[in-house]
């Protein structure tokens, strides 16, 4: 399908967040990533609100509609930027299960797609345990993980306003620097991805 476009065409990003909360800090941050973003990514957001918890009885019967649209989302677009909070050193319930369901079934979408990782949280290390559990299990998915550079937003309810907002720079560049990076891999995997097709 992506061999199809044309590499005029924006890189197609879709975002996942970790948080259900309305007024969720991980919110805010995927929020300031999109906007910071360089030219060329357009985004779409997938919410996990409505993911039933994974049970294999149902998966037998087949996706729910919710899995199987998020699952379309995942293989539809050119990567997958996925924004989380850290809950008790690791990979909030509601983001594990979602992904548990979507490594399921035929043609698991995260194989070799472009993932990239952003994390914060209210306290002082900004979700860095998080990160790691979610590289391994993206890994074990196959997906390609964006190696450096790395956002970790500590204390960050004194980073973003009420509304949202980020009110601390070195926050915004850090993540101005994660976006421009995240574009170059983004490329450089679709390319990865289309040779090895041709090879094929
Ligand atoms: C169940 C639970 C566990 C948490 N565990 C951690 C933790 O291990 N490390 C941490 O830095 N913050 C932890 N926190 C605090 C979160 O960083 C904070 O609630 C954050 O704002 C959640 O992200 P959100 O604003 O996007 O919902 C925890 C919060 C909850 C609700």
């Amino acid at each position: 399908m992506n061999a199809a476009r044309s590499s005029a065409d924006p890189l197609r990003v879709l975002t996942l967040c970790g948080s259900l909360r309305q007024a969720s800090l991980t919110k805010a941050l995927l929020l300031l990533a999109e906007r910071e973003a360089p030219q060329g990514l357009a985004f779409a957001n997938e919410p996990l609100h409505d993911i039933p918890p994974f049970d294999a009885d149902i998966q037998a019967m087949g996706f729910p509609p919710p899995v199987a649209r998020i699952r379309d989302a995942i293989r539809s677009a050119d990567a997958v930027l996925i924004g989380t909070p850290e809950y008790n050193f690791s990979i909030p319930g509601v983001l594990k299960n979602a992904l548990d369901w979507v490594s399921r079934g035929d043609r698991p979408p995260f194989v070799g797609k472009a993932v990239g990782i952003l994390s914060c949280s209210t306290g002082p290390w900004g979700g860095a345990r998080v990160q790691y559990d979610l590289r391994k299990v993206m890994l074990s998915m196959e997906a390609h993980v964006i190696g450096k550079p790395e956002v970790f937003v500590g204390s960050a309810s004194g980073k973003f306003d009420s509304t949202g907002g980020c009110t601390d720079e070195p926050t915004r560049d850090a993540v101005i620097r994660y976006m421009a990076a995240f574009k170059r891999w983004v490329t450089a995997t679709r390319h990865f991805n289309m040779e090895n097709q041709e090879k094929k």
